[in-house]
């Protein structure tokens, strides 16, 4: 038996990526789950390969009333929802404050907020009525960029992902004691991660601009590339009942958090 079984779950951006490996983990452990996404054509992909496990909703997850839309999906389709995982998101591309213009940068910071913070808030206020009743929980994304400055992200995006840490712990306070609240944070991985179109990111993604898996390889711990799938049982584990004493925690997941050791001769002073 499952850890999510006879479960609902409605999960944002899950038609790519982390929110992607999510809805497989969740469907393998027993729970039903819909998606909330933007592209049409990623969701139907999902609904050919998961059937009656899986339902789809093509929406913007800055618009309230798509997240009502979702949650009711789920509670005609599966009788409710027990798990709320806010998860689709913009990166910024480590644009810096300097070298990005000013007009520029204002129009992405509104996108990407759009997206990675109220997202996830309106995902929450349509989600809250449901999981009231069911007594379920909400799980957030953030990142290494929640907790770290670095190369990792520019300005907009580390703001960003520290206002999510921010949500968590302040609807971790206010939805006490009916609904626990917590999030994940993976660190750098290639997936179809792409950025604001105010910024010119639209039609990129993270997987084809940057040597991701090199560079995580020769800079985390443990020295190996992560997949979208790698860390899927940080949510598992947050949505599962045996969860039911943690609110207002952050798994950090992210392999980049703690440096490479060096073990050569060569290794650098201090
Ligand atoms: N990839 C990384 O290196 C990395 C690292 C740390 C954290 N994260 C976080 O993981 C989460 C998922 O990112 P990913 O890497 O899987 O990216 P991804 O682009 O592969 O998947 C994100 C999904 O969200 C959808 N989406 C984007 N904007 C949307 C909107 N406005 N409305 C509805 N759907 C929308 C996209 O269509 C896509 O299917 C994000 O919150 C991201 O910040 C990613």
């Amino acid at each position: 038996m499952g850890w999510l079984e006879g479960s609902s779950v409605l999960v944002t951006g899950g038609g790519s990526g982390v929110g992607r490996a999510v809805v497989v983990r969740f469907v393998a452990e027993g729970a039903r789950v819909v998606v909330l996404d933007r592209s049409a054509e990623r969701l139907a992909e999902l609904a050919a390969e998961w059937g009656d496990s899986v339902r789809t909703v093509v929406g913007d997850v800055t618009r309230y009333e798509d997240h009502v839309r979702a949650c009711a999906c789920a509670e005609e389709a599966f009788g409710g929802l027990d798990t709320f995982v806010g998860n689709a998101g913009l990166w910024d591309f480590a644009r810096s404050l300097t070298d990005t213009p000013a007009e520029i940068l204002a129009a992405g910071f509104d996108e990407l907020f759009a997206v990675n913070v109220k997202g996830y808030l309106l995902g929450a206020k349509a989600a809250v009525p449901l999981l009231r009743r069911s007594r379920g929980s909400i799980v957030l994304t953030l990142s290494n960029a929640s907790f770290y400055p670095g190369p990792g992200g520019g300005p907009v995006y580390t703001a960003a992902k520290h206002a999510g840490l921010g949500l968590v712990r302040q609807l971790a306070y206010e939805l006490a004691p009916d609904i626990r609240v917590n999030a994940v944070a993976p660190g750098p991985m290639a997936t179809g991660l792409s950025g604001p179109k105010a910024m010119g990111l639209a039609d990129t993604t993270i997987a084809r601009e940057v040597p991701i898996d090199r560079i995580v390889t020769e800079r985390s711990a443990l020295g190996v590339a992560v997949r979208a799938e790698d860390g899927v049982g940080a949510y598992v584990l947050l949505a599962a009942r045996e969860s039911a004493t943690t609110t207002g925690a952050v798994i950090d997941i992210s392999t980049t958090g703690i440096p490479r050791r060096h073990t050569s001769s060569a290794a650098p002073a201090g």
